[in-house]
């Protein structure tokens, strides 16, 4: 089945307001001249809040997506420091990462958390790049696909198969991320048909064939033709490489016939 490629940018906390304009300036010049193969590649970006109008403004007429890092899950409300979909969506924001690992495990946040923030994005008709996977400690006591799936199935609980048009899953093995070690592309492959089919259980067929499944962890462009050329990895979600508007370029313009079968 073919599933859109959707290249994701997620810049954390990095970039001031200038530096964003700037960044999506030359992004957006470089993105006109892309390769006939690379233009029909999805280009999100997640920025900071305070960047998020900003980027928007900055994106208009070009084919670039901009979204937030997180949200909380209620509309409004006394939660100092907290920001809504409402407030996001308002400041330009067509989607948002759900259950990033640094949430998970730097801020506490649980599967439970995240699927009540999942499903008031998608009330609020925003769009959600789901994040999961395990940490090096689960993989080497063999626990990957049990961590996995829980994650999965309690962070999407209670979403019917038309909500799940809205999201993208990301998996992103915890020790890959920031820390220059990619899972291979054998191993991603095997975790995204392991998705693949715990959707496939409780969502049907045809709605695991439709997810777009992401790969996240030091995504690069030496290995993104190698990571996309698997038949269930669908796009990458990207961190440090997608600060610099040259690599990230890169990374969207990925020629998957460079890689040898
Ligand atoms: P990284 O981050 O590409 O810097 O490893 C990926 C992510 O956290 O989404």
């Amino acid at each position: 089945m073919e599933r859109p490629c959707v290249i994701a940018g997620n810049w954390k906390m990095h970039k001031t307001v200038s530096e964003t304009v700037d960044f999506i300036d030359q992004l957006k010049a470089l993105l006109e001249d892309l390769s006939e193969r690379a233009k029909c590649r999805e280009v999100y970006l997640s920025v900071p809040y305070t960047s998020l109008y900003a980027a928007a403004k900055q994106a208009r007429r070009s084919a670039l997506l901009i979204g937030a890092q997180n949200m909380h899950e209620e509309e409004e409300g006394a939660f100092t420091g907290e920001i809504s979909y409402k407030m996001l969506k308002e400041a330009g924001a067509q989607f948002v990462i759900l259950g990033h690992s640094e949430r998970r495990s730097i801020f506490q946040e649980s599967s439970s958390l995240v699927n009540k923030k999942l499903k008031k994005a998608l009330e609020g008709q925003l769009k959600a790049i789901l994040c999961v996977g395990e940490s090096l400690e689960q993989r080497e006591e063999g626990r990957t696909e049990q961590v996995v799936k829980d994650q999965l199935l309690s962070s999407l609980e209670g979403l019917d198969r038309k909500d799940l048009k809205q999201v993208i899953l990301a998996y992103e093995p915890v020790w890959a991320i920031g820390t220059g070690k990619t899972a291979t592309p054998c191993q991603a492959q095997q975790m995204h048909k392991f998705c693949r089919e715990v959707l496939s259980e409780v969502w049907g067929e045809k709605a695991a064939a439709e997810m777009i499944i992401q790969y996240g962890g030091s995504v690069k462009p030496e290995n993104t033709a190698e990571l996309l050329k698997q038949e269930d990895i669908d796009g990458v979600l990207v961190g440090g490489a997608s600060l610099d508007p040259q690599v990230f370029h890169l990374i969207v313009n990925f020629d998957r016939s460079v890689v040898e079968s």
